[in-house]
């Protein structure tokens, strides 16, 4: 795709089929820059009447640990602010790792749990972190599969700063998805924009595959589209 915009509404199309199709979709949901767009993109279309929420159920990859749902730094509160507050997706239907549980592991586990009971994830979107992480999925010589407390890397402690007014602002812990949820997914949508994912896109595309770069796991997954822009396709 030429240009972020052009990304942004593929995607969101992308995610209208397979709503349409399947009306009660169980949609794995992503944060971060790179799906803004997409998200704008799906509330003009619910707002045009071409798509519609209503049976839509959501769980989305991550969260910060200890900010307060209400802390404009968290996922919670981007989820909110750009797209659950636009569309017509039952609350009780949304779901985000809570960052403020105080019995972590059994938080980790319900939520396994509820996606487990929700038949898991048919449209899983993904962003991806410059060090290759999905979710909060970090570099690893090993992986969780389930839902997990992360020491965020200072490689991703650093990327995120760019969202925070300091370094020092950036949570160190994250609650993420684990990798069985994200493989398990039915369909796995992948976006990348900017120069910047150039090199990790490659990876993830023809890249040895390794627990070190958890998105060239993705290669092992049987239906992934991925959707870039120009600027991060040039070495492809
Ligand atoms: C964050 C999130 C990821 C996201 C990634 C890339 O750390 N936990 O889910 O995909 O960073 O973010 P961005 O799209 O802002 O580059």
């Amino acid at each position: 795709m030429d240009t972020y915009q052009k990304l942004s509404l593929k995607a969101a199309t992308f995610v209208a089929s397979q709503i349409i199709l399947k009306p009660d979709s169980v949609l794995g949901l992503a944060t971060g820059a790179t799906p803004l767009g997409m998200y704008r993109q799906l509330v003009t279309m619910y707002e045009k009447g071409l798509v519609d929420f209503k049976e839509v159920t959501t769980f989305n990859l991550d969260e910060y640990l200890g900010l307060d749902e209400k802390d404009p730094q968290s996922y919670s509160y981007y989820m909110h602010y750009n797209f659950f507050q636009h569309v017509n997706i039952e609350p009780q239907k949304r779901h985000i790792p809570r960052g403020q549980a105080e019995n972590r592991e059994r938080t980790c586990r319900e939520y396994d749990e509820a996606m487990d009971g929700a038949g898991g994830i048919d449209l899983q979107i993904l962003g991806v972190g410059l060090n290759g992480h999905i979710g909060f999925n970090e570099p690893d010589c090993k992986l969780q599969t389930a839902t997990h407390v992360v020491q965020l890397t200072q490689d991703t402690i650093k990327a995120n700063s760019r969202y925070f007014e300091c370094l020092e602002q950036v949570p160190r812990q994250a609650i993420s998805m684990g990798m069985a949820s994200i493989m398990q997914a039915r369909k796995v949508l992948l976006l990348a924009s900017g120069a910047s994912k150039k090199e990790v896109i490659q990876q993830a595309v023809g890249g040895e595959i390794t627990t070190e770069c958890p998105v060239t796991l993705l290669q092992l997954h049987p239906d992934v589209t991925i959707m870039v822009d120009k600027e991060a396709a040039p070495l492809l």
